[in-house]
This record gives C-alpha cells, sequence and structure tokens, in this order.
C-alpha cells in the first residue's frame, strides 16, 4: 500500500526503514517528510513507529542507501553492457573487438562480481539488522515479495558469477591466445562463445529486473 494511500494503515508484522511518525496524506507530502528527514528526526526521542530504535533505524538507512546504489551499479552496468555495449562489439572489426575485449571487458567483469557481492552483503546486512530471516515469512505481502526478491537475486548471482562470468572471460582468453599466437583470426567457437556471453548477461539483467520490481514492492509496505 503506498504511504499516501486513504486506506487505514494495517498493523506490520515487522521493523520497516520508512516508518514515519506521521503519516503522509499524499505523495508530496510523504517526500517532503522524507527530505526534511521525517523518518529518522521525527523520532529522536523514542522508538520509531515500528517498534525500531533509533540506532537501528539509522543504520538501516545507511544499509539501505548503500544495498540501493550497489543495485544500481550491477543492474545499470549490466543493462548498459547487455543492450548497449555487447551488440555494438559485433560491430566493431575484428581488432578492434579484441583489443576491447582483452584491455576492457576483465575491468568491467571485475566492476560487476564488486557491486554484485556488495549488493548481496548489503542486502544480508539490512535484513540481519531490520529483524532477520522472520522477515522472510511468505505469509504476508511483505515478505512474500522481499522473499521473491532475494530469491531471484541469489539466483542472479549464481548465474552470473558460475556461468556468465566464466564464458566471458573464454571470450577474452581466445582473443588473448590468438594474439600470443601472432594470429589475426580469431577461432571457430569465438563467435559462439561472444554470443553465449551476451545471452547470458541478458539472462543475469531479467534475473535483476524481477529481484528489484519485488524489493520495491516490499518497500511499499
Ligand atoms: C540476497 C539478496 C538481497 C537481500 C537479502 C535484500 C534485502 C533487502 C531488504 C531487507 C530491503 C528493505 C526492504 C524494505 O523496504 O523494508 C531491500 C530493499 C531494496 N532492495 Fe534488496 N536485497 C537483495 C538483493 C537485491 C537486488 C539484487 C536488488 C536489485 C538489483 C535489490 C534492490 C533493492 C531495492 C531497489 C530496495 C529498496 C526498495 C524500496 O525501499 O523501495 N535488492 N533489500
Amino acid at each position: 500500500m503506498p504511504p499516501w494511500s486513504s486506506e487505514p494503515r494495517p498493523a506490520l508484522p515487522m521493523p520497516g526503514i520508512r516508518a514515519s511518525s506521521s503519516r503522509p496524506n499524499s505523495p508530496l507530502e510523504g517526500m517532503q517528510q522524507a527530505l526534511h528527514g521525517g523518518v529518522v528526526w521525527s523520532n529522536l526521542s523514542g522508538t520509531c513507529t515500528r517498534g525500531m530504535g533509533f540506532a537501528v533505524m539509522l543504520t538501516s538507512w545507511i544499509l539501505a542507501w548503500l544495498h540501493v546504489v550497489s543495485a544500481i551499479c550491477w543492474l545499470g552496468g549490466g543493462i548498459m553492457f547487455a543492450f548497449v555495449v555487447g551488440p555494438a562489439l559485433a560491430r566493431l572489426s575484428p581488432a578492434s573487438s579484441g583489443e576491447f575485449l582483452v584491455k576492457v571487458v576483465p575491468r568491467v567483469v571485475m566492476f560487476f562480481q564488486v557491486f554484485a557481492g556488495l549488493t548481496i552483503l548489503f542486502g544480508v546486512l539490512l535484513l540481519y539488522n531490520m529483524g532477520g530471516l522472520g522477515l522472510l515469512s511468505p505469509s504476508s505481502s511483505y515478505g512474500l515479495d522481499l522473499t521473491l526478491g532475494a530469491t531471484f537475486a541469489i539466483v542472479a548471482f549464481v548465474e552470473s558469477e558460475f556461468v556468465a562470468v566464466p564464458i566471458q572471460l573464454r571470450a577474452v582468453r581466445l582473443i588473448r591466445e590468438m594474439l600470443a599466437a601472432g594470429g589475426h583470426q580469431p577461432p571457430a567457437e569465438f563467435p559462439r562463445t561472444v554470443r553465449l556471453a551476451t545471452i547470458t548477461a541478458t539472462v543475469t539483467v531479467v534475473l535483476l529486473i524481477l529481484a528489484s520490481i519485488f524489493m520495491v514492492g516490499a518497500g511499499f509496505y
């Protein structure tokens, strides 16, 4: 339920990071409250609305910020790579795409691995800080959204680490081996490897979009 909904707010089964002591009556008022720190500062004296102490709420706010920024880097970078850079690579000359693969792709892969790890790490810390595994109860809409979001996220992480990344690095290795042998023609398996790399990167992005849809859904409760 959006914070500005006219329906009475249900009793919440768990602490949340956007609890507010005065409920906004419109999206604009909600934004004003958020901008003026309505969540945190109005609760300085005493416990916050969902029974969360100030320190826990502040830590959750910081962890949520770190979690969301890491997720933006992971998902945003993935979308950019799968839908813009990958297809453009196919249109470069073999020499240019080879140089790009050898000099740029390993750094890109490292970037994804770091932000994928940070997204999961901050997500797990946030979950722990807000109440732990009990929040994942599928009997509430909040718990169900969070459970589905985290499940898609973990599947995306495993698929990326153990399927997509090894294929991307195999494409890099093929070009390195070709250059080391003084050749100019990529091996026959190269185009198939690049195609597979693009497909698996797209699968990661789709799983991440599903994860973020459910995470944002959870944020509405
Ligand atoms: C194991 C993995 C993950 C865990 C345990 C986790 C956990 C959480 C938790 C506890 C929240 C706070 C929900 C609330 O508002 O009460 C959250 C929010 C969020 N998460 Fe995750 N998360 C994970 C992965 C991801 C991934 C992969 C993405 C996106 C690529 C993502 C995107 C978000 C976003 C955008 C929010 C903010 C939602 C909002 O408040 O509107 N999370 N996450």
